[in-house]
């Protein structure tokens, strides 16, 4: 008999139940054959500290955070990544033999991993791109195509305060386009990323014409549901390469798994279509 208790990781958030991460994480568990557990955890926010300080006493190697504290988190880390404390949020935390917490955001490398996986030949520093939307997500999305070398970097957001806010945070090579001249902003565009939650089943689809990108842009969407966006289908009509959201999503989750299971995951075609199949 041992006293080890097997590996065991979380997703805690407020409410949960709507999370894909434990049957992702359960998928990866399977296939490698691990002795592991990865469980949701609702904590009401008068519960969110004392629920995340308990969980390193009961065995737990760290977890995935989610709505709505990405941001409460930081507070209660010890070291938090650059990659994180830039972004101002956490979407992974880690606990030390000692408890404390190390907390990381993992949204921006799932997202430049997933279209340079998906795209292999696409190249950040070959062009400007174009950044649509300025909230939680636009913060990583900028973050990480910044570092993976784009040389210009265009925002448009509804609300213009929230991309000059961004744009502030990155000086002289992030500029804010005008909401009202989205369709003028693709001309010379590498790379075109919505952000938003337009064109998600149940909301309006993000209104901009691809007329004016090059040939070679590359446009992808971080909603994946439906999985081709009206925005994705314009760029496929147009000819033009496109990224859906999904890789994002599964891409993200891998360090973290990495961390608390010891193995790294691979996300293909198989994890793809188990996702799809959830619904
Ligand atoms: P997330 O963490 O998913 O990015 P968020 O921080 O609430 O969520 O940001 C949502 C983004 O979608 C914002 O850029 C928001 O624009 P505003 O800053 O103007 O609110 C954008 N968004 C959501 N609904 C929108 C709509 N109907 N039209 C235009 N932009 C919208």
């Amino acid at each position: 008999m041992t006293h080890e208790t097997p590996a065991l990781a979380a997703v805690i958030g407020w409410p949960v139940g709507h999370s894909k991460s434990p049957a992702l994480h359960g998928y990866w568990l399977q296939k490698h054959g691990l002795r592991g557990h990865y469980i949701p955890i609702a904590l009401r926010p008068e519960n969110f500290e004392a629920g995340i300080r308990a969980l390193p006493k009961l065995g737990f190697g760290g977890a995935n955070i989610t709505i709505p504290y990405k941001e409460t988190v930081l507070h209660m880390a010890s070291s938090v990544s650059d990659r994180a404390s830039l972004i101002g949020a956490a979407n992974t935390i880690s606990f030390r033999p000692d408890g404390s917490i190390h907390a990381d955001n993992t949204d921006g490398y799932g997202f430049i991993e997933n279209l340079r996986q998906t795209v292999p030949d696409w190249d950040p520093r070959s062009g400007p791109a174009l950044v649509v939307g300025a909230g939680g997500a636009a913060k990583a999305v900028v973050s990480a195509l910044l570092t993976a070398g784009v040389p210009e970097l265009r925002v448009a957001n509804r609300t213009r305060a929230r991309a000059q806010n961004l744009a502030d945070t990155y000086g002289a090579k992030v500029v804010v386009v005008d909401w009202y001249h989205l369709s003028e902003a693709v001309s010379g565009a590498k790379t075109v990323a919505n952000t938003t939650s337009l064109g998600m089943v149940g909301q309006p689809a993000l209104n901009i014409s691809l007329d004016a990108a090059p040939g070679d842009a590359l446009v992808t969407d971080i909603v994946y549901a439906p999985l081709v966006t009206p925005l994705l289908e314009q760029a496929r009509a147009r000819g033009l390469r496109t990224v859906d959201g999904l890789g994002m999503l599964l891409h993200q989750a891998v360090p973290g798994f990495q961390h608390w299971f010891g193995i790294r995951p691979e996300v293909d075609e198989a994890l793809r279509q188990y996702m799809l199949g959830l619904g």
